[in-house]
């Protein structure tokens, strides 16, 4: 009897899919893991895969208990297939196919386009975990390291999960393709990943926390749209990577607020009241407000390239075949079908954004960025929270949606971070205002050096409120030097 809440240990990948007893696709795993192996291997600095690093490990899938916490070498880290519980009599939730019984196969006419979506969401996970390679030389603190590489970690599970599937459900083409996503290499001449934000750079720290808040949550709401799915194995993989995923966007949020505490709180100190005087807050070694704008800007208009097209008829067919949903569909109090239903898309006409209505179906990727650029508010209103407690006059925004696109119908324009479409002059003259400038760069490049002794922590970085698995202030959470 398969136990499907507990992750079982009876192979050499954890799972709770009853691997011990499918053979044929225990087989091509274990084919598979050498790669992977060296993939790892090769990616993380040598001496990282030798620490002792504090991480969470799954051991069941059941949502009050499924973490425990210990020391592990990353090589040793039980990467696994884990799958949420199967929901009885679970029906499919929109489409043309919705009210049927969910598909435990893979429904032969869809087989393309579930596929594609799989590799896609799969080529992501290694693709984050290539950018981010190098930080651990620069963390922060360990507290950050370990941080750092508990999202790595989970990252390469997830990259499991979608390999599961496509070794389970898709054959010789599915093996193929889970080669493939160790092949494709983050910013790669040859065989680059395939989204452009997973080509991009992870310079430095605060990168990485604005990557994990903005670009982890178009990951986010990826798998939510993909948890509704009627292919029920894949709904049931998703469901599951939520969970990890929630503490990425945690790493991200609290991330950036740490780095605007301290730049508060060293203003504070030295009586600076004003944030534009950057030279002045850049002597006291912290990274001042306008500079987190702007990186803010740059990960936010990136990660909003991730939802492609505005209007699509691949996403309208992937929703009609039942296949890919909307954020919270079951929440949603409509036909979930979208046979009349219409939906407001922005667009440029005439030099000026307009609004009009397109039927519904073909607006799926609009709507899911619409979701998203709420979702990701939040945690903007509390990062402003810090800055006005502390009296400084500046907010932190999220730049209009057609500031500084490269996807969708504001690529072909430029426009400001307030939305006016601007001339290529205009857009060159204020380009470094809105964006990292190579200066900023350098000046946040001077900043990253480590800070690897227990409870300590990097000038421009505050402490944590709390620590991970309630460990408190000189808790070593990487033995770097273990030998
Ligand atoms: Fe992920
Ligand atoms: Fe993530």
């Amino acid at each position: 009897m398969v136990d499907l809440i507990n992750v079982s240990y009876d192979t050499q990948i954890p799972n709770n899919v009853g691997l011990s007893q499918d053979r044929r696709v225990l087989k091509a795993l274990e084919k598979w893991h050498p790669g992977y192996l060296n993939w790892w291997g090769k990616l993380i600095p040598q001496n990282f895969q030798d620490s002792m690093v504090y991480l969470r490990t799954a051991v069941s899938v059941d949502p009050k208990g499924w973490a425990k916490f210990g020391y592990v070498k990353m090589p040793d880290y039980r990467w696994g297939v884990l799958l949420a519980p199967q929901v009885e009599d679970r029906r499919i939730p929109f489409g043309e196919h919705a009210g049927q019984p969910a598909w435990q196969e893979v429904p032969g006419e869809y087989r393309n386009m579930l596929k594609r979506l799989i590799v896609i969401q799969g080529d992501t996970e290694p693709g984050s975990v290539e950018q981010q390679r190098f930080l651990g030389l620069t963390a922060p603190s360990l507290y950050d390291m370990r941080n750092l590489f508990q999202v790595n970690v989970e990252e390469g599970r997830h990259l499991w999960a979608m390999v599961y599937l496509l070794h389970k459900y898709f054959g010789k083409d599915g093996r193929e393709e889970a080669d493939d996503l160790l092949r494709r290499q983050s910013g790669s001449q040859e065989a680059p990943r395939m989204l452009g934000a997973f080509n991009e750079e992870t310079p430095d720290w605060l990168s990485f926390f604005m990557f994990t808040y903005f670009t982890d949550r178009d990951g986010k709401m990826q798998l939510e749209s993909l948890a509704q799915s009627g292919f029920d194995p894949l709904s049931r993989t998703c469901r599951f990577m939520l969970t990890e995923e929630a503490h990425h966007m945690f790493v991200g949020e609290t991330g950036v607020g740490r780095v605007v505490q301290r730049t508060c709180d060293a203003m504070a100190a030295a009586g600076l009241r004003d944030p534009f005087e950057i030279g002045k807050v850049r002597d006291l070694g912290v990274i001042d407000l306008p500079t987190i704008q702007k990186k803010l800007n740059l990960h936010y208009s990136l990660s909003l390239d991730l939802f492609g097209q505005e209007v699509s008829t691949n996403a309208a067919n992937a929703f009609n075949a039942g296949i890919k949903g909307r954020y919270m569909e079951n929440r949603i109090d409509d036909d979930h079908r979208l046979t009349n239903a219409t939906y407001k898309v922005r667009n440029v006409v005439g030099g000026q954004i307009a609004e009009e209505e397109v039927p519904a179906l073909t607006a799926i990727n609009m709507r899911l960025r619409d979701d998203y650029i709420r979702d990701a508010a939040g945690g903007v209103g509390r990062w402003n929270k810090i800055i006005e407690k502390s009296g400084l006059p500046f907010q932190l925004e999220l730049p209009h949606e057609a500031f500084h696109r490269q996807i969708g119908v504001f690529s072909a324009t430029k426009a400001s971070p307030a939305g006016d479409i601007l001339s290529e002059a205009q857009w060159s003259a204020n380009r470094d205002a809105w964006l990292p400038s190579k200066a900023d760069g350098d000046y946040i490049q001077s900043l990253m050096v480590p800070c690897y002794e227990p409870g300590q922590y990097a000038s421009w970085i505050a402490p944590p409120k709390v620590g991970i698995d309630g460990k408190r202030g000189e808790f070593e959470y990487v033995q770097i030097h273990h030998a």
